[in-house]
């Protein structure tokens, strides 16, 4: 075999290796290998096609980003027309629907019913030939598409090639497969979480976001998307397929789609109908907006002998659920001051109910949405709910103004600071640039220990709230400071709470590098960003150090981050920040210090015990200094202990070491010992 076909081979196997890791990743949400090691085998296989460019097949793993496509999007006629749904509303409209197929088919009473939920998304149609992914389309108007195949190809959740594992079915030679893309609630949030934070415009609701990231000219933006996909038909095939929809499901899965797994099979109109009428309570609890569920016979041969009535099929039916829009009062428009000073505003409603939901704030995205959509106080608004996330105002009822509407002025100070804010050009954020901001604190506080950050447990927000309002915090490198007496002093703080939360932000001080840069809350540097970072830069110091030219160097590093790493670094109130964080101690390292050879620490195979009050260190810190230097620390001194550390007033532990003839130190004779006398 020659080098050649080895590599090849390699190539081969790294493409397996890789579809199939992306796929526990992204469809099965369970992945067995870090992103690191993904990256290094994604690299190796890059590294391979760059010396081999003729081996580069368009499913290839590292062929999920496109070139940018001209001004609009060819046309593509459908194999198949994409249909569409007629509605029902209620469970009469749904017996309805079935009686009225019952007397066109007596077949319909044998045939079982399957539930899916409704998800509010778009449809997308993939066409597979040979198992590879070669176009993907919109709907359109159901019977010609446009050609997305490029931003399609950067949605993880597709598979380029199918089966996904190579012992799961063969596909027909040609396969065409009808899925919704969508972006969940979760990723919606924190997508415009991020962007509100980076000053830039959020998005109004998921559906529009996840439309408009299809419609990218060029697929880098469809990439930076949250996008993700559930598959539920097969539009054509040229080889047999599943007779029933419950087993078509199962084949999509099989093959390495996403299926949804809230999909029910109902032997029953009865228990179909009971399913869609539980539904409007469980949604909240759906990681996607859905409008409704949709019932489907799963004979799909009936299904098809039925036919269709303009462009909705007599087999499956739409139950649209309650909408969730309703109108009520705009009391007034209130403003958040964000972790990086971004002031938004928001809505105070009179109180209404959606939904089963008592809703009274909503949100209005940005000032420029309050200005374009013409909103006024005390106008009545549309607004609604989607998922258990944050209602949002849809706009005002013009026709139902009564004169006693005032237009809205932005503020011109923070309210919680009282400075003046500011509008950075070609931003639509305003900020507060005042670092000492109080509502800034709790915020940079509240992301500084949460999870992804330095993960400090027991440290939510009314203790954060406390921290700052008191004074003992007044940024984040004071956690570290904080006394337990300090804590005793604020109200609900209990001896036990304190030694816990103490203990709490002692092993933070462990945490790595790269959390402790995404803790720091710099603006558009996140985990992922975060930990290339700590990747390139072995501390904080030479972060800090870095220039524009150098950040951007690394790959995802664009010059607004650069600008936005280099600006925060420069500024006085965080680099006190730093100077405080290195004298407390909280200085991790990312390249870790190799590891001593054997016989070179001055404290190896020895055993300490420490008695009465060092004059200096605190036990911990003696303790530390011990192993630090390879030595061990027990509780009680027996034959085998080497050294008996003694401060003042010990205890009965002298009189031991005395009788077993234990050699004693001082704190003084202890650290010429490790050399730091
Ligand atoms: S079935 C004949 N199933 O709802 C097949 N549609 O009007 C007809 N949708 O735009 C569609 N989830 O994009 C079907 N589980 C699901 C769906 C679903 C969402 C959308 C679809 C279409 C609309 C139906």
């Amino acid at each position: 075999m020659t080098m050649a076909d080895d590599q090849q081979k390699r190539l081969l196997a790294l493409r397996e290796e890789i579809h199939l890791h992306s796929y526990r990743y992204h469809v099965l949400d369970d992945p067995i290998i870090s992103d690191a090691e993904f990256d290094r085998l994604l690299n190796e296989l890059k590294t391979i096609e760059a010396a081999h460019p003729e081996w580069i097949t368009p499913d290839s793993p590292t062929q999920r980003a496109g070139a940018v496509a001209a001004d609009k999007f060819e046309k593509v006629r459908h194999p198949n027309p994409i249909l569409s749904l007629s509605n029902a509303f209620n469970s009469q409209d749904i017996r309805s629907w079935y009686e009225r197929n019952l007397k066109l088919d007596e077949r319909i009473q044998r045939s079982a019913l399957v539930v899916e939920p409704k998800i509010d998304g778009l449809t997308v149609v993939l066409h597979y030939r040979n198992g590879v992914l070669v176009q993907g389309a919109t709907r359109g108007d159901g019977e010609i598409g446009e050609d997305i195949t490029a931003n399609l190809r950067t949605v993880r959740a597709i598979p380029l090639r199918i089966p996904v594992d190579p012992h799961g079915p063969q596909p027909p030679a040609y396969l065409a497969v009808r899925a919704e893309a969508f972006i969940t609630l979760q990723d919606f949030e924190a997508l415009n979480h991020r962007l509100q934070e980076a000053g830039e415009k959020t998005y109004l609701n998921p559906r529009n976001t996840a439309a408009g990231s299809l419609r990218q000219l060029d697929p880098a933006l469809t990439a930076s998307r949250p996008l993700t996909i559930l598959s539920y038909a097969i539009v054509a095939a040229d080889g047999p397929v599943p007779a029933t929809q419950w087993d078509t499901l199962a084949y999509l899965k099989a093959l390495g789609f996403p299926v949804s797994d809230l999909i029910r099979l109902c032997p029953t109109l009865d228990e179909a109908i009971s399913v869609c009428a539980a539904a409007p309570t469980q949604r909240d609890q759906w990681p996607f907006e859905a409008d409704g569920m949709v019932i489907k016979l799963n004979d799909l041969q009936l299904a098809a002998d039925l036919g269709i009535v303009g462009k909705d099929p007599r087999g499956a039916v739409a139950v649209k659920f309650p909408a969730r829009e309703v109108t009520t009062r705009l009391q007034n428009i209130g403003v958040n001051v964000g972790r990086t000073g971004v002031i938004t505003p928001f809505a105070i409603l009179e109180p209404v109910e959606v939904g089963g939901v008592v809703v009274r704030q909503a949100t209005l995205h940005n000032f420029d949405f309050i200005a374009e959509k013409d909103i006024r106080i005390l106008d009545r608004v549309l607004l609604k709910r989607a998922g258990d996330v944050i209602p949002y105002v849809i706009g005002p009822i013009v026709s139902a103004r009564t004169g006693e509407e005032t237009p809205y002025q932005i503020p011109t100070t923070c309210p919680a600071c009282g400075q003046p804010i500011e509008n950075i050009p070609g931003e639509v954020a305003w900020y507060c640039v005042n670092a000492a901001c109080p509502a800034q604190l709790v915020r940079n506080l509240e992301h500084f220990v949460s999870r992804p950050a330095l993960d400090i447990n027991g440290l939510g927000i009314k203790i954060v709230e406390q921290f700052a309002e008191s004074g003992l915090v007044r940024d984040v490198a004071d956690l570290f400071t904080l006394k337990r007496e300090q804590m005793l002093t604020l109200e609900g703080f209990g001896e036990r709470k304190a030694d816990n939360l103490l203990a709490a932000i002692e092993s933070a001080r462990q945490q790595p590098l790269a959390r402790l840069i995404n803790a720091l809350g710099i603006r558009g540097v996140g985990e992922v960003m975060a930990a290339d970072l700590a990747k390139y830069y072995p501390d904080l110091e030479m972060l800090s150090r870095a220039s524009v030219e150098d950040l951007q160097t690394i790959e995802g590093v664009g010059p607004n981050i650069a600008a936005a790493i280099v600006d925060w670094f420069s500024r006085p109130a965080n680099q006190m920040v730093l100077t405080k964080l290195k004298a407390a101690g909280v200085w991790p390292t990312s390249i870790p210090p190799a590891p001593p050879a054997p016989g070179t620490q001055p404290l190896e195979g020895m055993t300490f015990v420490i008695t009465g009050t060092l004059p200096n260190l605190s036990r911990d810190q003696a303790r530390e200094l011990i192993q630090n230097n390879g030595g061990k620390v027990t509780d009680s001194v027996s034959k085998k202990t080497s050294y008996l550390l003694l401060g003042a007033e010990p205890g009965s532990k002298l009189t031991k070491a005395q009788e077993l003839g234990v050699k004693i130190l001082d704190e003084a004779a202890f650290l010429a010992l490790i050399g730091k006398a």
